[in-house]
């Protein structure tokens, strides 16, 4: 299917679709667009002249240093266009295309939000209709969970393996389901497909090549929108990693994610959403109504660090977040092998932050966690959290190493596999008691 062919309107919902651009928001795009003179008596903004602020310095951890005064001070404490600081759009664009290098980007464009979490929430809040089937990841980021749960959502999970989701079991399920859809009118046929491919949140996978390849062949038969959630891109231990979804996509069916969160500063909230332009433009709709637009000071600052760097400097910048996190990867895995092994199964992560454990002999980890693990003094997340359905029994733990002490893994470890003894023990008097 050519990208002229896809109806985008298909993926926008009804409320959604009655959106209207807000004429003073344009206004201000107008404004900062315009290449010649203007005289503008249209903003209902402050006077800059009234900020309190006449200089930022910036010292970075390398020595150097930047600050933000004049005109791009005043810039950086107004508001903005809602698409975001257009030196940041262009920049994240120059960066973006180097990396990708997305074929139908001229029919695309990029938005910045608040983090990636406002980018996949105003997405699936545009999309979907309460009941509505949407294919996840099992397991899947629960930060995506709690989005989608209200909208009371037919959620159909894909599970992973080492290598990502499956495509075999995608178009069986989907296969089945167009059947079953011809003669039931209930069931429903999805319209998205949320992934996390680079360092999946919790397993740490990072997808293939040749997975990715099978699954955007089936999203483009069963005409579904791929959402790519890729917050840990950056973040991973490998040569090279995969192809993007977006590098492959030719039809504009692929909406992405990405983060400043992992790799520069979380708190700065600055992530972008970017794919076909009809849908970038309903996001910014969304946006006009529901913020604005994100922090002018954190975009202006994110703007300074990359022009900073460059886009050289950025990748080496990523290489060495790289080289730190792999150490912390690996002290976990040895503190792993030396506590765990016997008790429980792990693949090693080749990105992200976290390893998802699975706890041998016991079926449900929840209790063990939450009670005895906290009165422990050791914390991790029972994998219920990333379950499509958490009232399930869930024997798998996730395990973050990204900012724990390396001299305390090795403790936490222990810790577990004495509170998995334990629960195994306290497991076993039950039985021999019913017996
Ligand atoms: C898979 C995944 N996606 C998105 C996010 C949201 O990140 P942010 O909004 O900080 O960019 C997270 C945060 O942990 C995540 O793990």
């Amino acid at each position: 299917m050519e990208l002229s062919t896809i109806n985008y309107s298909k993926f926008i919902n009804t409320v959604n679709s009655r959106r209207r651009p807000m004429i003073t928001r344009e206004l201000t795009k107008q404004v900062y667009n315009a290449t010649g003179p203007v005289i503008s008596l249209a903003e209902g903004m402050p006077n800059a002249q009234t900020f309190p602020f006449d200089s930022i310095n910036f010292s970075l951890k390398d020595g150097s240093s930047f600050s933000i005064e004049g005109e791009e001070l005043d810039m950086a404490l107004q508001y903005l266009p809602t698409q975001g600081h257009p030196k940041l759009i262009k920049c994240l664009k120059d960066f973006h295309c180097r990396i990708h290098r997305p074929p139908v980007w001229h029919r695309s464009d990029l938005i910045i939000t608040n983090g990636s979490q406002e980018g996949i929430s105003r997405v699936i809040e545009m999309c979907i209709e309460e009941g509505d089937s949407v294919i996840v990841q099992n397991p899947l980021y629960s930060g995506t969970a709690i989005i989608l749960n209200p909208y009371k959502p037919e959620l159909i999970p894909i599970d992973q393996d080492e290598f990502g989701i499956k495509p075999t079991m995608l178009r069986r399920v989907l296969k089945q389901r167009k059947k079953l859809s011809m003669t039931n009118k209930n069931i429903k046929m999805p319209k998205l497909m949320y992934l996390n491919p680079t360092g999946a949140n919790p397993t740490g996978t990072v997808m293939t090549l040749e997975r990715k390849q099978a699954v955007y062949k089936i999203a483009c038969e069963y005409n579904i929108l791929i959402l790519e959630d890729e917050a840990y891109q950056f973040l991973h231990f490998m040569e090279h990693i995969p192809p993007s979804f977006q590098s492959m996509d030719t039809e504009g069916r692929v909406l992405r994610f990405d983060s400043l969160s992992k790799i520069v500063s979380s708190g700065l909230r600055i992530g972008w959403v970017s794919g076909p332009k009809e849908l970038i433009h309903a996001i910014e709709l969304q946006m006009q109504a529901g913020c604005l637009h994100p922090s002018s000071l954190s975009q202006t600052l994110a703007y300074k660090l990359l022009n900073h760097w460059g886009y050289d400097g950025f990748m080496a910048r990523m290489e060495s977040i790289q080289d730190y996190y792999r150490v912390r990867r690996d002290i976990t895995i040895a503190a792993m092998e030396r506590h765990l092994t016997g008790l429980c199964y792990w693949s090693v992560p080749d990105a992200g932050m976290f390893v998802w454990i699975e706890v041998l002999g016991l079926t449900d980890v929840y209790d063990m966690l939450m009670t005895f693990g906290i009165k422990k003094g050791i914390v991790f997340v029972p994998g219920h959290a990333f379950m499509a359905d958490s009232d399930q029994a869930c024997n798998f733990i996730r395990a973050s190493f990204s900012k724990v002490d390396p001299e305390k893994i090795d403790s936490a470890m222990a810790s577990l596999a004495q509170l998995i003894r334990e629960e195994q023990e306290r497991l076993r008097l039950k039985l021999e008691n019913c017996t």
